[in-house]
């Protein structure tokens, strides 16, 4: 999960990472306010969108009073950067800027390790400096187990090629976000620019955090962060009842138990596709194993309430999950659905008690289901049906 930058402001604080003061406003009026919150002064008003380049966008303005702020505020709110509309502004407190430098620590999946990136010339260029002069920033492999410890901190310090009396208040900044990375289960905490102000101090002025949804569990705090509006709210509900989902753009809605097997049925959907009309997979979703009627007759609810769905293709192979338990949940699911069912549903069963789940299908004898006996076959049936 994503955050936004004053999200990511309060985590920084709660940690010790020096920030600056900022209030979130969603008009102009709480934009005046929060300016005067913040003592009346210079302050910056910068737009809340989970997306790069805010500031190249025009989403990051400069005010001298409350009475501007709100005028920026004004112009920010309802911008269009990147496809993201900004509903909410920081109003941050002004920084007198002697230097911008970047960091950043994260998840290095192809590595399996953690990753520490430094530059003395950060700023708004950082990703024209990371292709044009890779060598300008310092890249140092962080052990998941020793973390960025005094020792690490120096290390990227001196890598990055910070000046003799930089090198101790910079590392001692990096020693904080790491805490923040690992107390927070984060798998990226990006800080750019990380300035020094005229005064010498070193304060993280911007802040981008993604949090492992994995650890959720640890962490119930988290929750609160969730930005429930933005949400799908196919996806949301898909959560709600503790099924991996996720939406796509297609119109062959897909349900299969464990994730190799609905990964493959994507694939053989797809292909099938091109013999009709290209039509492609509506979503992935993993009713996992040991699936009951109950989490199927959810999981066909959340994709025959998406309107570009077609077709519906269960392919199930039934090991801990027992395919009278999937085909009962069809049934429940349709009988329950009634004359809202419109969608025709191919469905392949094999494995544990294939014949009983058979069996259950046929007394039904629902018109909209129809019986595969392979993979292939009922991703060509279904395919064939999305594109009637
Ligand atoms: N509180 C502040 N006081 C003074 N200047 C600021 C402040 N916050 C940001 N700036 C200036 O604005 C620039 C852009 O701000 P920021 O880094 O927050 O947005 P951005 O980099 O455009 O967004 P993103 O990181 O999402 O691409 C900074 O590089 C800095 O020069
Ligand atoms: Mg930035």
């Amino acid at each position: 999960m994503d955050l936004f930058e004053y999200q990511a402001r309060d985590i920084f604080e709660k940690h010790g990472v020096p920030v600056l003061g900022g209030v979130v406003a969603t008009t102009p009026e709480e934009a005046r306010e929060g300016a005067e919150k913040l003592g009346g002064g210079t302050v910056v008003v910068k737009a809340q969108v989970k997306t790069g380049g805010r500031g190249k966008a025009g989403g990051v303005k400069l005010a001298h009073s409350p009475e501007e702020t709100a005028q920026k505020a004004e112009e920010i709110l309802g911008m269009d950067i990147k496809g993201h509309t900004v509903h909410r502004v920081m109003i941050a407190q002004g920084a007198k800027i002697a230097e911008e430098y970047y960091f950043s620590v994260l998840l290095d999946r192809s590595n399996r390790n953690y990753l520490a990136m430094c530059s003395v010339e950060g700023g708004m260029e950082i990703e024209q400096l990371a292709v044009e002069r890779p060598e300008a920033l310092a890249k140092v492999a962080v052990d998941p187990i020793v973390g960025i410890d005094a020792a690490k901190a120096a290390e990227i310090v001196e890598t990055a090629g910070f000046a003799e009396e930089l090198k101790a208040p910079v590392a001692a900044v990096i020693q904080k976000l790491w805490t923040v990375f690992k107390a927070e289960d984060a798998t990226l905490v990006e800080v750019n620019p990380l300035v020094r102000t005229e005064d010498g101090e070193i304060v993280a002025l911007d802040g981008k955090v993604t949090l492992d949804e994995n650890a959720a569990f640890r962490h119930p705090d988290h929750e609160a962060l969730e930005d429930k509006a933005a949400a799908d709210p196919l996806e949301a509900k898909a959560k709600e009842n503790d099924l991996n989902y996720v939406k796509l753009d297609g119109a062959v809605g897909i349900i299969g138990n464990g994730a190799g097997l609905v990964m493959s049925t994507l694939d053989v959907v797809a292909y099938a596709g091109e013999k009709h009309g290209g039509v492609k997979p509506a979503n992935f979703l993993d009713i996992g194993g040991g699936a009951n009627a109950q989490v199927m007759a959810a999981g066909l609810d959340v994709i025959l309430n998406d309107e570009q769905v077609k077709a519906v293709f269960v392919n199930v192979f039934g090991g801990i999950t027992a395919c009278d338990e999937v085909a009962k949940g069809i049934v429940g699911a349709l009988d329950l659905l009634g004359d809202a069912a419109t969608k025709p549903l191919v469905v392949r069963l094999d494995g544990n008690n294939v014949d009983l789940g058979r069996q259950i299908l046929q007394e039904r004898n629902h018109p909209l289901v129809t019986l595969a006996d392979t993979m292939d076959g009922g991703a060509d049936k279904a395919a064939e049906l999305a594109n009637a």
